[in-house]
């Protein structure tokens, strides 16, 4: 598959093709180690939406999806623990294996508060995976137990990862020109 590369991009990091050969991977490992369980998949909106729609695909079992979303990202408001649910699930955890799928571990304060919440729903497992890890700026010990890449402590868009609501679409994981944040602050 040929990709133009977006001009805002200065490198990219992860190729379209490495990301999906990784994704099947993660979905036959799921595959392998659910079978006969109908696993609840559980993914965050907005960033999570590429992967979740391609890790499901490359899972063969039954299985459920369900979302939730909420307040966007601020440090401040997860050191106090103030993340606020725009929409929760629709679907019971009691007694399901669900399977919580983020696109990005950074500090983990953010899945920390979720698996929290999550694990006082009483499921009957409780299970993680990210497409990325940036594990230099971990605040929170999380050890997901499905984990696509390690990406170094810079900032990357693509492939649902966003700057400012935009370059979510791009197939392939990059960095950004330095001119783009400059940009921004005129
Ligand atoms: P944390 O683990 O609580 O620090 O937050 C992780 C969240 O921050 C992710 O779900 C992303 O939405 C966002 N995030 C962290 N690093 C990046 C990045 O490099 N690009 C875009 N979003 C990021
Ligand atoms: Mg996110």
């Amino acid at each position: 598959m040929s990709e133009a590369i977006h001009p805002d991009i200065s490198r990219v990091l992860i190729e379209s093709d490495t990301l999906q050969a990784r994704i099947l991977e993660m979905g036959a490992a799921i595959s392998r180690d659910y079978g006969g369980k109908s696993p609840l998949f559980v993914g965050v909106l907005k960033g999570v939406l590429f992967f979740l729609a391609d890790l499901l695909r490359a899972v063969d079992i039954p299985l459920e999806v369900d979302f939730m979303a909420i307040t966007s990202y601020s440090p401040e408001m997860l050191e106090h623990g103030l993340v606020r649910i725009t929409k929760d699930l629709e679907t019971s955890l009691k007694g399901r294996h669900v399977i919580f799928v983020e696109d990005m571990i950074d500090t983990g304060l953010t899945l920390g508060y979720l698996l929290k919440l999550l694990k006082a729903r009483d499921p009957a497992s409780l299970e993680v995976a990210v497409l990325f890890d940036k594990p230099s700026r971990r605040l929170l010990n999380i050890t997901p137990r499905y984990l696509g890449f390690r990406l170094p402590d810079q900032f990357v868009v693509g492939y649902g990862l966003d700057y400012r609501e935009q370059y979510r679409n791009l197939p392939y994981v990059g960095l950004l020109k330095a001119e783009v944040f400059q940009r921004q602050l005129r």
